[in-house]
This record gives structure tokens, sequence and C-alpha cells, in this order.
């Protein structure tokens, strides 16, 4: 069983959104806005002598890179396999479960990435450390919605009343899954869910959301974005996902974010995120919008997040 987080971090695993309530947000962004302020220094005093392991199974650039950074720049050191399935005995048929205890013989933290959704929550069962969740499969993204709810936070000051545009793959998209869960905790929030008809969120999916309060407003034409959002969190169609590769290259490139549309449909104060990779969904010429923050703010602060976590999680 997932532990509620309850504004104490201390000692807990990270696997889903579903373990955060109004106050575990807020202990969190004010020590990431604290240690966004803080001197790399002083940091470092965090988590000497502690060690985290990480494994991703899946690819990855962002969420290894700045897990990885951010237990450094805590002062702590880390056990690395970026491709378990070439260099850890996964590869001779060890299950998850073993592996994991294994890597806990080693380490004080797990953050772990997998290809099947509901993974990391069976992790979490057998690991006596705490375990984060770097994405399981369509699943969650738990890390990623959190640094996406700070980069909200920290433009608006608030995450009650909010107007969002997702575009992408709602049906396959773990950031998506997460983030609209991370949205519904706060009341008064609005999500249109820009797709095709095929990568709609599933009907559970839905159906669960929106018992929790949170509208969602499922579009299909770029036309029908309304003005004045104060985000838009545009997506990538998840390629892995797809067992008929015919239906991804048909779907893929279904909404673009272009200059165009930026000027026809973007309020003065929206801003531009993406988790990314990107895959040809959002034209360069948008980049240089100060309103995008998909290349810069919104992934740097994935590693303050991280670091925040890790402190809480470790330090209390
Ligand atoms: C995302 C992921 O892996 O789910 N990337 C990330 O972690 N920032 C999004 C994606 O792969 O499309």
């Amino acid at each position: 069983m997932l532990k509620p987080i309850k504004g104490s971090f201390k000692g807990k695993d990270v696997v889903s959104l579903d373990q955060f309530d109004q106050k575990s947000i807020k202990v969190l962004f004010k020590e990431a806005a604290r240690i966004k302020k803080s001197k790399a220094k002083e940091l470092l005093r965090t988590l000497p002598g502690r060690v985290a392991g990480l494994m991703f199974f899946e690819p990855s650039t962002r969420t290894f890179s700045s897990n990885s950074a951010a237990f450094k720049r805590l002062g702590g050191a880390t056990v690395e396999h970026q491709n378990p399935l070439v260099t850890s005995s996964a590869v001779k048929g060890e299950t998850i479960e073993d592996t994991a205890m294994m890597m806990q013989q080693y380490c004080d933290i797990l953050v772990i990435r997998h290809p099947v959704k509901g993974t990391l929550a069976r992790v979490a069962d057998v690991a006596d450390i705490p375990v984060i969740n770097a994405g399981d499969g369509i699943g969650e993204h738990p890390t990623q919605a959190l640094l996406d709810m700070f980069t909200i936070w920290e433009k608006f000051a608030k995450l009650t009343g909010i107007k969002g545009l997702m575009a992408g793959d709602m049906l396959n998209g773990r950031t998506v899954h997460s983030l609209i869960r991370g949205l519904s905790i706060f009341p008064g929030n609005t999500i249109y869910l820009l797709s095709p008809k095929q990568l709609r969120l599933s009907r559970e999916e839905f159906q669960l959301y929106t018992k929790r309060g949170i509208k969602l407003v499922e579009i299909e034409s770029l036309k029908q974005i309304p003005p004045d959002c104060h985000f838009w969190y545009w997506t990538r169609v998840q390629k892995e996902r797809f067992a008929d590769k015919k239906v991804y290259e048909k779907l893929k490139l279904s909404f673009i974010l272009t200059k165009k549309l930026v000027t026809e449909k973007a309020g003065k104060k929206t801003i531009f995120m993406h988790p990314l990779p990107r895959v040809g969904e959002i034209e360069l010429a948008v980049d240089k919008d100060p309103r995008s923050l998909y290349l810069t703010t919104e992934a740097r602060n994935g590693m303050f997040v991280r670091m925040a976590l890790f402190s809480l999680i470790l330090k209390g």
C-alpha cells in the first residue's frame, strides 16, 4: 500500500501523485524554492555520505540527469544503471524485486524507471528504503508532474482556479496522467485536453479524475483552444506504446505548436511547457518566445524539485 505523504516525506516512497495533498505540495515547493535560492556550496552539506541508486529500464535524458545531478549537488553519491538490460543481472533474468533488494544493500534511496505500469508500486512494496517512480510505462511520472506544477506555481503564485491546455497523447502520456492527478488536488481547475480521438484518456481514467472535481474538457481541434490559458502543456505521441507503427505515423503530428498558433490563441501570460523530448510537435520558432519554458526554467526546475524531494525524504 502506498503511504500518503500528509506533509511529512521522511522515509516515504513517491510512486503516485495520489499520495499528495495540498499541504504536501506546499511543503515540497517551499523547500524547492529555498534550494533554488541557496548557494551551491551550502547545499553540499545536505546529504554527505548518502548514496542513491538510479536504475532506468527506459531511455532518459532529463529525468536521469537531473536526479543524478540533484543527488550530487546535495553532497551525495550515486550508483547508476542507465541501461540495466545490458549492464545489470536483469539481462540474466533477475526479477526487478530481487534487483531492488540488492540495490538497497548499497543505497539509501532508489529512483527507478520501468516500461511496465505498476512496477514501481511492486518495488515499493518489497523495498525497505524509499523508492521514487521515475516513470512506469503508461502509468505515472510523479516527479515530472511536481516540477511542472512547481513551474506553474512559480509563475502564477497559485494552483487553484487554473485554466490549462494539454495537447498530444493523453492515453499513453504518463506525465499527463500525473499532472492531471496533481492539479485535481486543488479546487477550481479546468483542463482542456486536445488529442485525436484515438489518444484520449481511457474512459476509466477520465471518470476517475472527473470525480475528484477537476473539470476536463476534451477537444479535437486547434480552433477549440480557449483564450487566456495559464499554461499550454504540449506532449509527444508515445511511439513506443504503439503495437501498430502505421497508426503512430498517422497520429504523431496531429497537433503542432506553431508560432502562428501562439499568435492566434495564446494569452500574454500563457506559459508553454513540454516534458520533452519533442519530436516535431513544437516549431523551433516558438523556442525564442519568452513564454516558452520547456528548454529552460521547466527543465531546470526538475533538478530543484528533485533535490527538495531527496532532502525531505532522507532528512525530513
Ligand atoms: C517524458 C517521459 O519519459 O515520460 N519525459 C520526461 O521524463 N521528461 C515524456 C516523454 O517521453 O514523452
